[in-house]
């Protein structure tokens, strides 16, 4: 009888595999007419109905609204009021609202309105509570063994124990009366990054593993996985973050990584058998008729590539107060629509904001995001594709394995024709002709690549199909040389200095450690040394920051080593989940030898 059951449940496991893989692969050539027959692929969305959020965001957007009119621009941060939790039920709360004393610029006296929040609301990051990390150990067996030196080994444990400050699960308020929180129902425990970001998000985690597996913790990144899948099974696609008012975008699509790193260190094939079929849903939604777009080449063949599209035509909740200010420029509806969508779309690439989405460096309204088609995203689909082919081998499913190997090797072929340059030995973003015909797809031209120079220029090197080509490596090792992108304490995000976060001469970790882990699994002598010597840099100048402010931080001032980043729509942040991940994943990589000075100089 167990026999029995063990092999029905094999089957239809084997069933619903197949019949995914099926839709997707019928889903492909479909997407491909779609994108050819809607305007989508290639021109401005036309205005679409504005279907409303959950009236509990909305409500709070409106007491985001007044709070700013109320309390003034100075340390305003709009995300605050959206993360607030009801006391009472939506109708009570909202008629007290309603009757408080408004004047003429929808403003409240001050002290109506704190005596409002104060009893009707619970505070910001309220329900969501401390969780001990079930596997978390003051100095875990074998952690980072080629750390030798004792300063750098004691601050290392430091950020260890950082786990333990960032670990976090729903309260059981949220599982009970899920109406009276935009927080949404996790099953497990999660890592947030910290400070405002009081709740998981979907990229970070990826760092926030690498972190974890060093630290050898690795139920707690299982966790994590659990939790994004179930956000997958819920809206069929991992969200930006987990709250009410991010259900309509994505984030940088890093699951496959995160199972796959995780199997690498685990040996856990029940977890990777449960993660493909998630994964297999995953790839199609990255894969539908809004984020692809067929492209015909120089020698007229067509590649299938990806762009950042969030379903989202207004302004971003835990924003609204800033967007619509920026939109207030445009004076139709139509254009509002489009100006948000972009915003959205923008926060889905991960990289809020930089100039690299403008069309006009100088001028913020002209983001064009989702005319784009970024040379990271794909790499990170390329990616997914490469991860689903191994993990389906692991689980014996050889059919999605081919089909998924076939797909990379399609791909690879596409960044070679589409984002390649030769001259600069880099992958440009490509951009899409604004309102061109759409009956037929676009001609890859090659004024249409971006020549700014990005970090993300470097991170196909992350992808063994490149970095395990030499010649190539160490081509694109000396374009980064010369790039200007190479800075006193890591790698800047672009040459731009533009005030936004992703931008010079901000940091980050992520972009840090995809460049140097590909460039050090090199076969190439020069590449490995200019990943050892990024490393080096970037582990200085975290420590130092941290000796001098007692945190890790979400970006570095990678002119200045030992300072942290700044710009953009909100105070530098502290905490910080993928910087913490990062550094430790550096140093149990390259270690740091007893008598090396950890210093800025
Ligand atoms: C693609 O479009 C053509 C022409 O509009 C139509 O005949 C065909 O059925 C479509 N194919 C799919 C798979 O939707
Ligand atoms: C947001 O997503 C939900 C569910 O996925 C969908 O029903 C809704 O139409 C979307 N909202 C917008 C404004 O597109
Ligand atoms: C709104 O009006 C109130 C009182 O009339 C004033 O104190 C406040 O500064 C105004 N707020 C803004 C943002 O103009
Ligand atoms: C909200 O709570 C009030 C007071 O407890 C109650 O009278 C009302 O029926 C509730 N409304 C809803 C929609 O549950
Ligand atoms: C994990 O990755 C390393 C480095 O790529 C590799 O040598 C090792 O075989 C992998 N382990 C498993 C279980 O796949
Ligand atoms: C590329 O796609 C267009 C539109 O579907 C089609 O007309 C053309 O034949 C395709 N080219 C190749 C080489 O497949
Ligand atoms: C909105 O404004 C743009 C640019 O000014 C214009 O091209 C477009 O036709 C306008 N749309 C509507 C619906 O008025
Ligand atoms: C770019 O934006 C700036 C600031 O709004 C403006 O002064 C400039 O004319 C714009 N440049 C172009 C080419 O539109
Ligand atoms: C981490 O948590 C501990 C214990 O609550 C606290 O003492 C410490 O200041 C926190 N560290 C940081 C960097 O937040």
């Amino acid at each position: 009888m167990a026999l029995f059951h063990r092999h029905t449940n094999r089957e239809k496991q084997l069933l619903f595999l197949s019949s995914v893989f099926f839709l997707l692969l019928s889903l492909a050539p479909m997407a491909a007419n779609q994108s050819l027959s809607a305007p989508l692929s290639c021109s401005k969305d036309p205005p679409e109905p504005v279907i409303p959020t959950t009236p509990l965001v909305s409500f709070l957007e409106r007491v985001q609204k007044t709070a700013l009119q109320t309390y003034g621009n100075s340390n305003f941060d709009p995300k605050t009021y959206v993360d607030l939790s009801l006391k009472f039920n939506l109708s009570t709360t909202v008629e007290a609202f309603d009757k408080l004393p408004k004047t003429a610029n929808g403003s409240v006296p001050v002290k109506d309105l704190d005596g409002f929040i104060g009893k009707y609301f619970k505070g910001a990051g309220e329900d969501v509570v401390y969780a001990e990390p079930v596997d978390f150990v003051p100095e875990p067996h074998g952690f980072l063994p080629k750390v030798e030196n004792p300063e750098v080994r004691g601050w290392a444990l430091e950020v260890h124990a950082l786990w333990k400050n960032l670990s976090r699960k729903v309260s059981s308020s949220v599982h009970h009366h899920p109406e009276l929180h935009t927080l949404l129902p996790l099953p497990g425990p999660v890592m947030i990054p910290g400070s405002r970001f009081r709740e998981v998000y979907y990229w970070d985690s990826y760092w926030v593993i690498r972190g974890l597996l060093a630290s050898k913790m690795y139920e707690t990144a299982k966790a994590i996985v659990t939790n994004l899948i179930s956000l997958l099974d819920t809206y069929g696609h991992v969200l930006n973050g987990a709250r009410a008012y991010y259900t309509n975008r994505s984030q940088p699509p890093l699951l496959s990584a995160m199972v796959y790193e995780i199997y690498n260190r685990t040996g856990d094939v029940e977890f990777v058998r449960k993660s493909l079929p998630p994964l297999l849903k995953e790839y199609q939604f990255w894969n539908s008729e809004i984020h692809a777009v067929i492209i015909c080449d120089a020698k007229q063949r067509n590649h299938s590539l990806n762009r950042y599209y969030a379903m989202w035509n207004k302004p971003r909740p835990e924003s609204s107060t800033i967007d619509e200010r920026f939109a207030s420029k445009f004076l139709n509806v139509s254009e509002k629509q489009q100006f948000y969508r972009e915003l959205a779309s923008t926060a889905e690439s991960g990289w809020d904001f930089s100039t690299r989405w403008m069309m006009n460096s100088s001028e913020f309204t002209s983001l064009s995001t989702t005319t784009i088609l970024p040379v990271d995203l794909n790499i990170f689909i390329l990616r997914m594709e490469l991860d689903i082919a191994f993990l389906a081998k692991i689980v014996g499913e050889n059919t999605i394995a081919e089909d998924f190997l076939r797909a990379s090797q399609t791909r690879q072929k596409a960044f070679n024709s589409v984002f390649w340059n030769e001259n600069m030995g880099q992958w440009l973003d490509y951009w899409l002709n604004n309102g061109a015909d759409c009956e037929e797809p676009q001609t890859w031209e090659a004024k249409n690549q971006n020549r700014n120079v990005f970090a993300s220029n470097f991170v196909p090197l992350w992808i063994d199909l490149f970095n395990s080509d030499t010649p190539l490596v160490e081509k694109v090792t000396r374009s980064l040389q010369s790039s200007g992108l190479l800075c006193a304490a890591g790698i800047a995000t672009s040459l731009t200095n533009s005030g936004q976060q992703w931008d010079f001469p901000n940091g980050w970790a992520p972009l840090q450690h995809m460049i140097v882990e590909g460039l050090s699994k090199s076969g190439s002598t020069e590449a490995r040394t200019v990943a050892k010597d990024i490393a080096e840099r970037w582990i200085r100048t975290n420590y130092v920051a941290y000796k001098k402010t007692g945190a890790m931080h979400e970006k570095y001032n990678v002119e200045k080593c030992g300072e942290y980043g700044g710009g953009g729509e909100y105070i530098p942040q502290t905490g910080f989940g993928w910087s913490n991940g990062v550094v430790l994943a550096f140093l149990e990589e390259f270690g740091w030898p007893k008598d090396k000075k950890i210093d800025c100089n």
